[in-house]
């Protein structure tokens, strides 16, 4: 692609794969879903959305427009925060015995990850649940070819679901957190309606800021396409496919984003040009990750939300233990890029000058520790927690967490440096606080 960190590598891959809905962007858009709903040919509406929203303005105006539409409808609000599988074996019901002909989300990433993973578990139930999931945690099963038409409506500024393949669920029994990754999963259409982050509490928008923030950030430093191996099968190329010209457009302007108005965003909620852009930057960072794959920044945050205990955080109206996934995220980050940008320093650079860091007098071997201290800036002028510290942990809970998130083999093999467990323990070791 004329470009060096793509450069071919012997058996390594030559060829990239892009995924993304038809997205509609604006305020007042939701008001479209009526007609974009009807254009997908829907004419019976399975809508899914969460406890909370049922009663905001945004529900109605989905409900309105899809009514005015002349579709009918009907609604599944018991999805949790933190998508999980009791949530996606209900959700699964309502679409085994709904007879709908297309699905309607509108919700946070919890909400579009249950539409998704519930129109797969309904509509093709395996023997097992966790059938579905890649080994050694499931058997790997293939997924259908196709499920329903899917319009989904994001109401935060963070996951990107909107835009993935991508459903992340917990699975209770073991208090953790897996991903469904399938072509399959990907959404028809995005209605993208800014006015939605309006009402959001400012811990929301910081957490899901700074998961927007380590998506971008995450696709631009993640292992080049060309250094995963050459995937002959074309139906096969994993969704986990590294960075890639495409995610580097995406991601760039993510960052860009982010560096502008994550602070804006958290600190007024009367900033619409910030809040604006920070939905904007999600989805476009949801269209980074989703045809990359993050990596050790989402790899090290699945420990954190395995092993938290007593803890909730301002903002969300849920029970503990909860720490929400930007946070989970962001907590390990800066401690995460001054280990990886040894193996990648020009991309760490340029992913520091996107961000808005202080790069004066800093050379390209500076660039970890640029990007630490302006992921810690924002962290600080945010208030989200200080490290893993700052969410109930120690150094006792080092070897735990790592053990944990070292199951994410896939993403940790996207990191641009090779990174085994003691280099985990060591990465947790300094994130405890800054
Ligand atoms: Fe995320």
């Amino acid at each position: 692609m004329g470009c060096q960190y793509f450069d071919p590598c012997d058996h390594g891959a030559d060829t990239f794969t892009i995924a993304i809905p038809k997205l509609t962007f604006g305020r007042g858009c939701l008001r479209e879903a009526g007609a974009r709903a009807a254009g997908l040919g829907m004419t019976r509406v399975g809508l899914f959305t969460d406890p909370g929203l049922r009663d905001s303005t945004y529900f109605e105006t989905v409900l309105e427009s899809l009514k005015q539409a002349g579709l009918d409808i009907a609604v599944f609000d018991e999805v949790t925060i933190e998508a999980d599988d009791a949530s996606v074996e209900r959700g699964a019901t309502f679409i085994a015995e709904g007879n709908f002909d297309g699905v309607v989300s509108i919700g946070g990433g919890s909400v579009i990850d249950t539409a998704k993973a519930s129109m797969l578990y309904g509509l093709h139930p395996p023997d097992e649940f966790l059938d579905y999931f890649a080994p050694p945690l499931g058997a790997g099963r293939p997924m259908p070819r196709s499920l329903l038409p899917h319009l989904a409506c994001p109401t935060t500024s963070g996951t990107g679901s909107e835009c993935t393949s991508i459903s992340v669920l917990r699975i209770n029994d073991m208090a953790t957190k897996f991903v469904l990754a399938n072509p399959v999963l990907l959404p028809q259409e995005a209605l993208i309606d800014p006015a939605c982050s309006d009402t959001l509490p400012a811990m929301v928008v910081a957490s899901t800021g700074f998961d927007l923030l380590c998506h971008a950030l995450e696709c631009y430093t993640a292992k080049a396409y060309t250094r995963w191996d050459r995937q002959d099968d074309p139906l096969k190329r994993p969704l986990i496919q590294g960075a890639n010209p495409w995610s580097d457009l995406a991601a760039r302007r993510a960052l860009e984003i982010a560096g502008e108005y994550l602070e804006r965003g958290v600190n007024s909620a009367d900033d619409h040009e910030a809040r604006d852009n920070l939905m904007w930057g999600a989805s476009l960072a949801g269209m980074a990750f989703g045809n990359t794959g993050t990596h050790l920044g989402h790899a090290l945050s699945y420990g954190v939300t395995h092993l938290m205990h007593d803890i909730t955080t301002e903002g969300y109206r849920v029970k503990s233990p909860f720490v929400p996934h930007g946070i989970s995220v962001v907590v390990s980050a800066p401690a995460i890029f001054r280990y990886t940008a040894e193996a990648t320093p020009e991309r760490h650079y340029e992913a520091a000058s996107y961000l808005q860091s202080d790069l004066q007098g800093a050379g390209i071997d500076d660039a970890g520790e640029a990007l630490a201290k302006r992921l810690i800036g924002l962290m600080r002028k945010t208030e989200v927690p200080n490290g893993l510290g700052g969410v109930g942990f120690g150094l006792a809970d080092v070897p735990a967490l790592a053990a944990s998130s070292a199951r994410q083999v896939r993403a940790i093999a996207n990191s641009p440096r090779e990174t085994n467990l003691v280099d985990i323990e060591n990465i947790y070791a300094a994130a405890i606080s800054y």
